[in-house]
């Protein structure tokens, strides 16, 4: 891949903000376009990036100045979005999940191996120095061997705050697939794959109102698990306990949490790049921050992009189609425990992503 490389963005929607913050951060990757069905969209942020010029999305794909299409669509539309731009002969780092389904996934993954292209999703969050220093301290003992973790993310929902929260509550939607891959992917990174999943899940309300812009006050139906808890159970052993709720005021429990045979950890929010990890060893009366020891400082959404641009040829990046693959076959594994009562084996397998030293 040369360098610096072209990147293209199709979805210039609601986290689109978020990456065009981050670009000037980034010496590997630097935006030249956007793109999206709304041009209106796409035009909004040409004319506030000088440099990104906006054009329709068959335009960008036939742009040979793209190396790389940065998939910030909903996640209906990773797949298609993904696939051709991979028939464009360019890379895609894309928003999680990476599909909607797994096949659809397995799809884009195999197109990708076929063109000789790559495969990044989201999220980059892991890259970080929150989970990246809680990982150097499992890795360095100080938990001694890992038995068990329990993740828990409980929210309302995000249709108070989103403008357009629709795709929040249709397939690829719902707590888990939302906010499953910030968690799932930490846990993943933390313990090692999962082999096997159980799961129950419950769907409250048929429909959810909108909170606040122009849409505010309209219905939307729900088609989603909207609560869902599960065990997985991670190769290595470990266990790990998931509580992914849009039906829960607030919580005061820790984001995450892992316990070892000699000490428990509090991971801090997977959502976040940064943040305390706190460590209690058997026998101590308080608990300790640790210091930041690994992990991209000052990182934000767009940092597994140029990690992507930064992975020698070859190598799988860290924020992979891979690992998100894995990520989403547990997922929808879990979905299919809640809804079968049985426990259901995990096919993929994933290595844990290389550390990420303290940069
Ligand atoms: N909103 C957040 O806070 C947030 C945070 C992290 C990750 N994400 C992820 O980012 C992705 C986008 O979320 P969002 O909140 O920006 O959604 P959004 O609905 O605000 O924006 C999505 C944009 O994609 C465009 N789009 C949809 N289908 C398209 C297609 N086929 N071709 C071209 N453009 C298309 C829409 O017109 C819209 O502008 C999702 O995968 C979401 O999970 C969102």
């Amino acid at each position: 891949m040369g360098q610096p490389l072209n990147v293209g963005i199709i979805g210039c929607g609601t986290i689109v903000a978020a990456y065009l913050a981050t670009f000037p951060k980034l010496t590997t990757v630097k935006v030249i376009s956007a793109a999206d069905i709304d041009a209106a969209r796409a035009e909004a942020v040409a004319l506030k990036h000088p440099g990104v010029r906006a054009m329709s999305v068959a335009e960008l794909l036939a742009d040979d100045q793209v190396d790389v299409v940065l998939n910030l669509t909903i996640p209906l539309a990773h797949a298609e979005i993904a696939l051709q731009a991979i028939d464009a002969g360019k890379s895609v780092y894309g928003e999680k999940p990476l599909a909607a389904t797994t096949r659809e996934a397995r799809a884009v993954l195999d197109a990708a191996t076929a063109a000789d292209v790559r495969v990044g999703c989201a999220p980059d969050t892991v890259l970080g120095t929150g989970i990246q220093t809680a990982r150097k301290a499992i890795d360095d003992g100080l938990i001694g061997a890992p038995i068990s973790a329990m993740a828990t993310m409980a929210t309302p929902g995000p249709e108070p705050w989103h403008p357009n929260p629709d795709f929040y509550y249709v397939l690829g939607g719902g707590p888990l697939l939302d906010m499953g891959p910030y968690y799932i992917s930490a846990l993943v990174t933390l313990l090692g794959p999962v082999a096997s999943v159980i799961g129950a899940a419950s769907h409250t309300r048929a429909s959810r109102t909108i909170g606040s812009g122009p849409r505010q006050g309209e219905r939307i139906p729900v088609s989603t698990d909207t609560h869902v808890t599960g065990v997985l159970v991670h190769a290595s052993g470990a266990l790990s306990t998931i509580f992914m709720s849009f039906d829960a005021v607030g919580s005061v429990s820790a984001n995450i949490e892992v316990h070892g045979e000699s000490g428990s950890l509090v991971v801090p929010d997977p959502n976040r790049f940064d943040g305390d990890v706190r460590l209690r060893t058997l026998g101590a009366k308080e608990w300790e921050t640790l210091a930041v020891s690994a992990g991209y400082l000052q990182s934000s959404r767009g940092f597994g992009l140029e990690d992507m641009a930064n992975t020698a040829a070859g190598q799988e990046p860290r924020a992979g189609g891979k690992l998100a693959f894995h990520v989403l076959e547990v997922m929808e594994s879990l979905l299919t425990a809640a809804r079968q009562a049985k426990a259901v084996a995990i096919e993929s397998r994933c290595d844990r992503p290389p550390s990420v030293p303290l940069i």
